[in-house]
């Protein structure tokens, strides 16, 4: 009887280490511990062996039995933390792994720099205006002293939807519209899109500008530098060198189109600036009298400056781009650098 008994304990054993799943647990149990099983037999023979050896037995008998069980338990237990994880070299899912990343959106480098734009000029205390991309003849060029045969009214250059509807080719307009609708002082800016018949490495036939104006007494050219010169070193970052240089515009008079030192090369002369050392960056000048008299204000009584800078141009200066295209390729390689 001892000799069967260490061999029930070897069986159980390896039984035990080589059954998978909860229904060859259930068989073992009922084979080995069950109320017919091997070891119910074991303790039916004890009734057999002589009194002498009887304790001694009995004792060997439950020692074994309870070692299996106990065995029992632990398998029991080990299955069902398999069966929760679905792994079995493992008891859970590996923390160690890295995590995956989710692919966050994030706006348009145009957008950005728009909205950097517009809260600069509102720390200046400028007000932000929105008009229609869809624009009248009038407030497009006549409204801002653009006479019929200007070129800038050229077929080539606008899109006409009809003789008198045009899809706006820049954003003074809303110089014209604002000025209509309300009494100075006025300190508004203007973005939007605005929609030219051109297109190569610096020019698509959409685009976005920033139109600012101020109207009020007193006002000098001295207060248009002092603003401009503000929001480029905040745009740029730098306390960039600028240059204000006389040109022309049908509603501003003087005009002046600004320069800033050529942030590639600081000036000293590249591809990009084309060797003089200078990059355009926008337009502005005095609100012209005749501008004035056509929204009905006093050119005796009021004064004003505007400007109008591209969105675009500013984005490549800044970070760097060589091709305007590239902003509505909608490549992610492209995109994701902002
Ligand atoms: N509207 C002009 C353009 O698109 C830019 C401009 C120049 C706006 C001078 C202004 C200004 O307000 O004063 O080229």
């Amino acid at each position: 009887m001892e000799h069967e008994l260490q061999s029930l304990e070897i069986e159980a054993k390896e039984q035990l280490t080589q059954l998978n799943d909860n229904d060859q647990l259930e068989e073992f149990r009922i084979r080995f511990l069950g109320r017919k099983g091997r070891f119910s037999g074991v303790m039916r023979q004890l009734a057999t062996v002589s009194p002498e050896d009887r304790p001694r037995l009995g004792q060997l008998a439950n020692g074994v039995k309870k070692k299996v069980e106990k065995l029992f338990e632990e398998k029991f237990i080990s299955l069902q933390t398999v069966s929760e994880t679905g792994d079995r070299d493992d008891f859970g899912p590996d923390l160690t792994l890295p995590g995956r990343c989710p692919v966050t959106g994030k706006l348009h480098p145009v957008t950005q720099v728009m909205n950097e734009a517009c809260e600069i000029f509102e720390q200046l205390g400028f007000s932000v205006a929105e008009g229609p991309d869809v624009e009248t003849d009038h407030y497009n060029f006549e409204a801002l002293n653009i006479p019929a045969h200007h070129p800038a009214r050229d077929m080539h250059d606008t899109f006409y939807v009809s003789e008198s509807i045009l899809l706006r080719t820049h954003t003074s307009p809303m110089q014209a519209r604002i000025m209509e609708a309300q009494q100075p002082p006025l300190r508004v800016i203007a973005p939007g899109k605005v929609y030219r018949c051109d297109s190569d490495i610096t020019h698509t036939a959409m685009f976005h500008q920033v139109e600012g104006f101020l109207v009020d007494r007193d006002i000098s050219f001295a207060d248009l530098k002092g603003v401009l010169t503000v929001f480029l070193r905040e745009m740029f970052e730098q306390e960039l060198p600028l240059r204000f240089r006389p040109s022309f515009f049908p509603f501003t008079e003087p005009s002046a189109e600004v320069d800033i030192a050529c942030v590639m090369c600081n000036g000293a002369g590249c591809r990009v600036c084309k060797k003089t050392g200078w990059l355009e960056i926008l337009g502005s000048g005095m609100i012209d009298p005749e501008v004035f008299k056509m929204v009905g204000y006093d050119p005796e009584l009021y004064s004003g400056f505007a400007f109008g800078l591209g969105i675009e141009r500013i984005a490549m200066l800044k970070y760097g781009i060589d091709d305007i295209r590239l902003f509505y390729e909608n490549d992610q390689r492209f995109l994701s650098q902002f």
